[in-house]
C-alpha cells in the first residue's frame, strides 16, 4: 500500500510550548498574582518563547533577551504598546505614554526639550531644595516609609519642574491613598482568568475607575492654575502649535499630557528610590562608600549640577538598585501582524510579555544576580554587568523620555538623604508589592542621625540665593 504522505510544516507555524502547571479554569492566573515577579523568574528556564494562559486566555512571555530586544527595537513598528498601556488608556487618555503610531511620534518631539539633558540640569537646584526640605523634617529614629516618603518627594519634584504646581500635603494625602488602586487594577486586569473580572463590581474595579478620575480632575486643575509664564513642560505645550491642525496645543491635550507625566513620573522613581533604601539599610557597607563619596563632593553643601558627573558611586547605587528591581518589572506589547519570534508563530492581535526583572537576574547576563553590587558598573568589578540586558527603561521606540531626570533625581535626593541620616533595616519585616508596579509594602528603614550634621540652614540660604 501506498504510504500517505505527511506534509511538515515549517516549524514556526507552531504556537510556542505552553508553560507547564496550568490549573483547570484558572490557567496561570494564581501563579501570576501570588509569584509576580519570580513568575518571570521561574518562567525563563521553559523555553525563549512561552504560553501563558490566565485563565482562558493566551499570553506570549518572551524570555529570550535577543528577541525581547528585536521586539522593542528593531522590529518596534510591528507591535502597539500592548495591555500594561492599553488597559488604563480608555481611562486617562491619549498622553505620550499610552499612544502609538504617528500620534507617538508628534507627542515624543514635542515633550522631548523638557527632558532633555540640559532642561534636567535644570532642575537640579529644584530637586535640591524639595528634598532638603522634606527629608529635613525627619526625626532620629524615626521608622520612614519609604514607598510613601518617596513618592511624595517625586509628585513634589515633577510638580515644580514640570508644572510649576506646588501639591499641598492634603493633596499628597489623598494621592497617596486614592493612586495606589489605579497599578492595582491594571494588574488584576492583566492577570484576571476572564476578561468579565474587571467588570464586576469588587472594590479594586471600583477604586481604579474613580482614581483615574480623580487624578484626571487634578490634571485639569494643575492645567487650568498654571501661570503661563513659567519655563516648564506647561509653558512649553502652551507655546507649540499643533503640526497636524496648524492651532495650539488644547488645554485638554496639555492635561491629558500632564497626566501621562505624573503617572509614569512619579511611582516609577518612588519605588527605585524605595528599593535602594532598603538596601543601603541592610548593606552597611554600600552605604558607607555612598557616604563618603557624598561627604568628599559636596562636603554638606546642597548638591549641584555640576555635582552629579562627581557622585559616580552614588549613581551605580542607583543603577544597581534598578537592576534587582525595575520598577515596571515587566513591558507588554501587542502584535500589530502575524510574527515569528524565535521559530514560533504569533498571530497578529496577540499579547506579548517581556520582564527587565527575569532578564536583569539571569546570571548569564549579571553572575551572581541575587547580589547587591554596584560595583559591577565600574570597569574592572568584580561582577560585571551586561548593559544589553539591563532594560529597567525598556529600549528602542518608548524607552523612557524621563531617565535623565529619574537619574539625576536619584543622585540628588540620595546624596541629600545621606549627608543627613545613616538608614538601618527594620528587621521583623520582608516588603512585598502588589499591582504592575515594584514599590516595596510597607517597606521602612529606622532613621539615625549623623554625627556630622547636614547644615540644613546654609543649604537653605545656599539655594534661595541661587533662586
Ligand atoms: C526610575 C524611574 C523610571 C523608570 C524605571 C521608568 C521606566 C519606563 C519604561 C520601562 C518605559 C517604557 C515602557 C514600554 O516600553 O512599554 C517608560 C516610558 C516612559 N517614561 Fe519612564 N520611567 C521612569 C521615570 C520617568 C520619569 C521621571 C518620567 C517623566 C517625568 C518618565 C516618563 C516616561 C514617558 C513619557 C514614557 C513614554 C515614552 C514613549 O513611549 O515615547 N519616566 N518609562
Amino acid at each position: 500500500m501506498a504510504q500517505k504522505k505527511v506534509s511538515r510544516q515549517p516549524e514556526f507555524v507552531l504556537p510556542p510550548p505552553p508553560l507547564p502547571s496550568r490549573l483547570p479554569l484558572l490557567g496561570h492566573s494564581l501563579a501570576l498574582v501570588r509569584r509576580r515577579q519570580d513568575f518571570f523568574v521561574d518562567a525563563r528556564a521553559a523555553g525563549p518563547v512561552v504560553t501563558v494562559h490566565p485563565g482562558s486566555r493566551t499570553l506570549y512571555l518572551v524570555n529570550d533577551l535577543e528577541l525581547a530586544r528585536r521586539i522593542l527595537t528593531t522590529d518596534a513598528s510591528k507591535y502597539t504598546r500592548g495591555e500594561l498601556f492599553e488597559r488604563v488608556r480608555p481611562y486617562v487618555g491619549d498622553s505620550l505614554p499610552f499612544v502609538d503610531g504617528r500620534p507617538h511620534r508628534k507627542q515624543r518631539r514635542m515633550i522631548r526639550p523638557s527632558l532633555h539633558r540640559t532642561a534636567v540640569a535644570g532642575y537640579v537646584d529644584t530637586m535640591s531644595g524639595v528634598a532638603n526640605r522634606r527629608l529635613g523634617r525627619w526625626q532620629d529614629g524615626d521608622h520612614v516609609v519609604v514607598g510613601e516618603q518617596f513618592r511624595n518627594l517625586a509628585m513634589e519634584v515633577v510638580g515644580s519642574a514640570l508644572f510649576s504646581f506646588d501639591f499641598s500635603e492634603s493633596l499628597l494625602r489623598d494621592w497617596h491613598t486614592i493612586t495606589p488602586w489605579v497599578p492595582k487594577g491594571l494588574f488584576l486586569r492583566i492577570t484576571a482568568p476572564y476578561a468579565w473580572v474587571e467588570r464586576l463590581p469588587l472594590p479594586v474595579n471600583r477604586r481604579f475607575v474613580e482614581a483615574t478620575k480623580w487624578v484626571r480632575e487634578l490634571c485639569d486643575r494643575i492645567t487650568d492654575e498654571h501661570t503661563g509664564d513659567a519655563t516648564d513642560l506647561v509653558s512649553l505645550l502652551l507655546d507649540t502649535v499643533d503640526p497636524d491642525t496648524g492651532e495650539p496645543v488644547s488645554k485638554e491635550q496639555i492635561s491629558t499630557e500632564v497626566l501621562g507625566m505624573l503617572i509614569a513620573g512619579t511611582e516609577t522613581i518612588g519605588s527605585a528610590l524605595s528599593w535602594c533604601c532598603m538596601l543601603l539599610a541592610s548593606h552597611p557597607d554600600v552605604q558607607q562608600r555612598v557616604r563618603a563619596e557624598v561627604d568628599q563632593v559636596l562636603a554638606g553643601r546642597p548638591c549641584t549640577a555640576a555635582d552629579l558627573s562627581a557622585l559616580t558611586y552614588t549613581r551605580h547605587v542607583v543603577t544597581e538598585t534598578l537592576r534587582l528591581y525595575p520598577p515596571l518589572f515587566f513591558l507588554t506589547r501587542t502584535a500589530r501582524e502575524d510574527v515569528e519570534l524565535g521559530g514560533f508563530r504569533i498571530p497578529a492581535g496577540s499579547s506579548l510579555l517581556l520582564s527587565p526583572y527575569a532578564l536583569q537576574r539571569a546570571p548569564e547576563y549579571f553572575p551572581q544576580p541575587e547580589k547587591f553590587a554596584p560595583d559591577r558598573w565600574t570597569q574592572g568589578g568584580e561582577l560585571s554587568a551586561n548593559p544589553d540586558a539591563f532594560l529597567p527603561f525598556g529600549a528602542g521606540l518608548h524607552r523612557c523620555l524621563g531617565e535623565q531626570l529619574a537619574m539625576a533625581e536619584g543622585v540628588v535626593i540620595l546624596s541629600t538623604l545621606l549627608s543627613r541620616w545613616e538608614l538601618c533595616p527594620v528587621n521583623d519585616e520582608t516588603p512585598r508589592s502588589r499591582g504592575v508596579l515594584l514599590t516595596p509594602e510597607p517597606g521602612r528603614v529606622v532613621l539615625r542621625s549623623r554625627d556630622v550634621r547636614f547644615d540644613s540652614h546654609r543649604a537653605d540660604s545656599v539655594l534661595e540665593e541661587r533662586r
